[in-house]
């Protein structure tokens, strides 16, 4: 038996500028994605022996793929199609000639639906642990490619590190940052759809008369993350999508006032939410801040993670 396990990271937004609906239905973005180290692990194997407890293989074109998921809300993730992992590992088959099958373990570290792109960092690291699995040895571009049809989040979580997104986000050039920055993450119960807060922040724009002009990475945030500025960043995350965010989950306002009660030095909704990401100026600071959160009862549960970090890689075996 041969098995491979891929690390990869969380992200956050540091921009999220949403453009006008697109013909087919996606959003052009600016988008600067940030990783962050909130890891989920993907294990793919060549054991295909059936385990008692198993959810039924997703079969596609003579090619088999069984998903367990352990770990954070597990049970909030899909085990048939509906998994992107699932997808990745048919797609890389697809393109490959159709190996014979894989058996995927996600330990998920990652909220659920909890806008940190989660699902799409499982698809990456699927796409990474079945190409070694199955020795195709295919160029990272031809991953980027397919990464890029199964979801717009998912060519970042391949890349990692930062960088900015363009098109509806899959189209990436990396930025250079200095140092390393404190985060803390605050998250919900329950998630939300990305498809339903694109839609909401449609409908609130609209409803408000709001003309949505042509956007760009901004200099003030580019600045920042070149110098390690974390002050000067926290003033800079701007998302988009954070009023229709608010407007699905009201008790997120109450989450952000929280955290810049104390002393946050930047609060936001993170992507479509509803995790909530609060900039701190040290790992300290980043504790304390968490603390002060779990204390304050605003949310299901608290983490802290710094980035950025490299995108999804093979880990070594454990003994
Ligand atoms: O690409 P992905 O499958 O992650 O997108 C999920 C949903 O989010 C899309 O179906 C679409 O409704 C919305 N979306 C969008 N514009 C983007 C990215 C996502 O409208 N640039």
């Amino acid at each position: 038996m041969t098995s491979v396990t891929v690390r990869v990271p969380a992200k956050v937004n540091l921009q999220l500028s949403v453009g006008p609906p697109r013909d087919d239905g996606y959003h052009d973005l600016v988008n600067v994605f940030h990783a962050v180290s909130l890891f989920d692990e993907v294990t793919a194997s060549d054991d295909l022996a059936a385990r008692p407890g198993d959810a039924p293989a997703v079969v596609s074109g003579g090619c088999s793929v069984t998903v367990a998921v352990e770990g954070e809300s597990a049970d909030q993730v899909p085990l048939d199609g509906g998994n992107l992992a699932v997808r990745a590992a048919l797609a890389l088959a697809a393109r490959a000639g159709r190996p014979p099958g894989v058996r995927l373990l996600i330990r998920k570290t990652i909220p659920v639906a909890g806008g940190m792109a989660g699902g799409s960092a499982d698809a990456a690291a699927a796409l990474v642990a079945c190409d070694a699995l199955w020795g195709l040895g295919l160029a990272r571009e031809d991953l980027m490619d397919i990464a890029a049809d199964l979801g717009s989040d998912v060519p970042f979580a391949l890349l990692g590190c930062t960088a900015v997104g363009t098109g509806r986000g899959e189209r990436l050039v990396p930025v250079e940052v200095t140092g390393r920055f404190h985060w803390v993450f605050a998250l919900a119960e329950g998630g939300l759809s990305t498809a339903k807060v694109y839609s909401e922040c449609d409908r609130m724009r609209e409803a408000n008369g709001e003309q949505v002009g042509w956007s760009q990475a901004g200099e003030t945030l580019m600045a920042a993350l070149a110098a390690g500025d974390a002050e000067a960043l926290g003033g800079a995350l701007v998302n988009d999508l954070q009023p229709a965010a608010l407007m699905l989950c009201r008790p997120l306002a109450r989450t952000l006032e929280a955290g810049r009660e104390q002393g946050a030095l930047g609060a936001l909704v993170s992507g479509s939410g509803p995790t909530c990401a609060f900039l701190a100026g040290s790992a300290d600071q980043a504790a304390a801040l968490a603390m002060a959160l779990e204390v304050a009862g605003v949310c299901r549960s608290v983490v802290t993670a710094y980035g950025p970090v490299p995108g999804a890689a093979i880990i070594p075996a454990r003994p």
